[in-house]
């Protein structure tokens, strides 16, 4: 297994390319299932996790072109004649629930392994099943697997979700695309992976109201499949917070580009209250970080709200405030395991249920840490960054999930960062 040794610069400087986001490119690529023709996507970041649902579409017959050209991925699945999504893949990677709704709406049926939970906490679908049995599908689970089938096609419907799901509002989003007359979401998602699909699926046939609100009617084809013209996938918004975070930690300006800061307002706004300013473009954010890192409270929510993705970044970025900041995760029930690992790095931090006190102005100090999940990872390498001596980061199959190139962006404004092998 790799891992990432890290040693303490001064500063770093210079401009990082943010590639396209991951948790849009999983509920883009389970769209093609919608689609008659061949589809062209732009700007896939190269992450494992986009290889594992692509791995997962071919399995079941898809021709997924990524060689060809390595900025253009051309999914085609008029060729998908398989609709189980088995355990092997499934357990590695849990969004690829994301293919249950496209399936049975376009098939009549379809068999997934159910995901089960994952380190930051059980994960359920139940959203996602009572929805599709709202529009006509009859769900079973049999030996640990979803069976759902709705021979005559799903129906439009009434959909309330009783909790703001990000896939579970795609999942449905899709299978309402190819259903017989309208379906209503409300308590929708509305995060900014959720508008694009929305947008393309409205580009390609499939009317749909209210985007980016909490309220979506989907006006359903009846079975007709969807031409889908080439699209590019927006930034990862989460991958920018965590670099911008890196400059705040290490004090250092950086310049973010092929970004969209309207994604980031809660990031921003946080990372101002706690001393940094920022010049901003169209497609750039230039960090200024201050001297002083000012103590700061956090509540995690859903979008627009301070997204949980970056709850881990802070974390570690607080354990260098002057002062105590107060950080609460209402998403996940298990979502602090980054914490016994940087308290053994030296950071004063105490947890009570869901809410972590931070008592900034601690040195930490190098040692060997271990990533246990996607974002924890990145908070063990931001306090690697300005850590006394060396960070050896652990397990970082786990960093590797959804953070493309991350070394080689680092290294690219000074970072001393290697990826060396256990
Ligand atoms: C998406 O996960 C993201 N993943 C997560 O990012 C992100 O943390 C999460 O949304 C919240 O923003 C992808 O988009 C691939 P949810 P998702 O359904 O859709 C409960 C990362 O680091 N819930 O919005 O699985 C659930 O337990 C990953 O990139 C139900 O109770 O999250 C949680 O408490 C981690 N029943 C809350 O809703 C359901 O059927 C939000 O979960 C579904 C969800």
């Amino acid at each position: 297994m790799d891992y990432l040794q890290i040693n303490r610069v001064n500063s770093l400087n210079g401009k990082i390319k943010i590639s396209g986001a991951k948790n849009a490119s999983l509920p883009l690529i389970a769209m093609t299932i919608l689609a008659k023709n061949s589809v062209k996507i732009k700007n896939l970041p190269h992450v494992a996790d986009i290889n594992t649902l692509l791995k997962l579409l071919s399995n079941l017959g898809a021709e997924c072109d990524r060689k060809s050209n390595p900025e253009i991925t051309t999914v085609d699945t008029s060729s998908l004649t398989q609709t189980k999504a088995t355990y092997d893949i499934v357990k590695t990677m849990r969004a690829s629930i994301l293919v249950l709704g496209p399936i049975l709406a376009r098939f009549g049926h379809c068999e997934v392994s159910l995901p089960g939970g994952c380190a930051i906490g059980q994960r359920p679908i139940d959203l996602h099943l009572k929805a599709l049995e709202q529009m006509g599908a009859t769900i079973d689970i049999k030996a640990g697997y979803i069976v759902a089938t709705a021979p005559d096609g799903l129906k439009g419907c009434q959909i309330i979700f009783d909790k703001i799901t990000v896939t579970g509002t795609a999942n449905i989003v899709m299978a309402a695309a190819l259903a017989n007359g309208n379906t209503t979401i409300t308590n929708a998602a509305r995060e900014p992976e959720v508008v694009q699909l929305c947008e393309i699926l409205n580009n390609s046939g499939v009317k749909i109201d209210g985007i980016g609100t909490a309220v979506l009617t989907v006006h359903g084809t009846s079975g007709k499949l969807l031409d889908i013209n080439e699209f590019s996938v927006i930034p990862d918004r989460i991958e920018a917070g965590t670099y911008l975070c890196v400059a705040a930690i290490s004090k250092s300006e950086l310049i973010l580009t092929d970004v969209d800061a309207k994604h980031l307002g809660a990031v921003l706004s946080k990372l101002e209250e706690m001393g940094s300013t920022f010049t901003i473009t169209d497609d750039t954010i230039t960090i200024h970080p201050s001297d002083i890192i000012k103590p700061v409270k956090i509540v995690t929510q859903e979008y627009p709200g301070f997204p949980t993705d970056m709850q881990a970044q802070f974390l570690a970025l607080s354990t260098q405030a002057s002062g105590t900041s107060i950080i609460e995760e209402r998403l996940f029930e298990n979502r602090f395991m980054h914490v016994s690992e940087l308290q053994r790095m030296g950071a004063d931090i105490s947890l009570n249920g869901h809410v972590a006190t931070v008592n900034g102005g601690t040195k930490l100090s190098g040692t060997d840490v271990m990533a246990t999940d996607l974002r924890a990872s990145s908070a063990l390498v931001l306090a690697g960054l300005i850590a006394d001596g060396t960070t050896d980061v652990h397990r970082i199959y786990h960093l590797d999930r959804g953070y493309d190139s991350l070394e080689e962006k680092l290294q690219n404004v000074g970072a001393d960062i290697v990826r060396l092998k256990e």
